[in-house]
Order: structure tokens, then sequence, then C-alpha cells
């Protein structure tokens, strides 16, 4: 995905447009993240496919949109081990998002839940499975830098066939 395309999605910018004007949030630009990437463009890559995604799928898009942006709403120094922040970063995201605007029940769910089954809450709603799986996409393209033709070969596979289970 292109970084125009996000960009000039004019309903995607309403959606976020409150939390990317926030001060703190993109503070996240700072924060090393995969290695090859920063935490804000992580984030707004697992927000921008979990957008298109649910919009495509009929589902709440607006909140699984939002949801996304803040799921690693987080700063290393929070934590004082590697273990720590992997086990507990979905829990403070949640509280800094908290912060910065007001979540409803669904989005708090998915920010908590996107490390699911690593760590976390389980996931309840169908937007909460799309983040997580979104993300660990991401996050493996991140790891992989440029050469992930064959993953992501298979990963949509995965997807398509995920998505088949979801809308029948
Ligand atoms: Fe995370
Ligand atoms: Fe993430």
């Amino acid at each position: 995905m292109k970084n125009g395309e996000k960009m000039e999605n004019k309903e995607y910018l309403q959606i976020v447009e409150n939390i990317f004007e926030n001060k703190s949030f993109n503070q996240l630009k700072n924060e090393r993240h995969h290695h090859n990437s920063n935490r804000f463009n992580h984030s707004v890559d697992v927000s921008y496919k979990t957008y298109k995604i649910c919009k495509k799928l009929n589902l709440d898009y607006k909140s699984a949109t939002r949801a996304a942006l803040l799921h690693d709403f987080f700063f290393d120094e929070e934590f004082t081990t590697k273990k720590e922040m992997m086990l507990k970063h979905p829990k403070l995201a949640v509280q800094n998002a908290s912060k910065i605007t007001t979540l409803n029940k669904k989005e708090i769910n998915i920010i908590e839940s996107h490390m699911y089954p690593i760590s976390g809450k389980i996931p309840r709603y169908k937007e909460s499975v799309i983040v997580d799986l979104v993300d660990d996409y991401v996050s493996v393209k991140e790891k992989l830098g440029g050469d992930f033709r064959n993953l992501k070969i298979a990963v949509n596979f995965l997807f398509i066939l995920f998505i088949n289970v979801l809308i029948k």
C-alpha cells in the first residue's frame, strides 16, 4: 500500500483525524518498531488495512479503524523488560488511548485482545479478530523488510480463507 493512498482517503482521515493531531500520539514516530519501522507508521498501516477490510465486510469499520490505530499506543520506557512489554502493552495502550479519546466497549476489546493468543483478552468481536490478524500480517512484513513475496501469497491465501468463513 502506498503512503499516499491512505492520506488521500477523506473518510479514513475523518475517522482518525483527532488521533492524528494528538501530540502524544505523534511521539510514536520516535519509537522503533519491528526493526524496520516506527510505531506510528506501523499503527497507521494496521489501521488503514483494517478500515478497508471492515468496510468491505460491512462491519463497524469506524470503531475498528480507531482501535487499530491505537492498538500499540505505548512507549518503550514504560516497561522494564521486553517480556513485560509484550505481555502488558495491550492494557497500557487502552489506558494511554483513554487519555486522548473516549473508547467504546468494542474499541477497548479490540486493543486489549490484539496480542491473542500470546497475551491479553479474548477477541469478542469480528473486528477484534481482524485487527489481531492484520497486526500479525503487518508485523511479519516489517520484520522481513522487503523480502516477503512468498509470505504475502501465503498470508493473502489465509486471509481469503478466513473472510470466506466469516461471510458464510
Ligand atoms: Fe502490539
Ligand atoms: Fe502492532
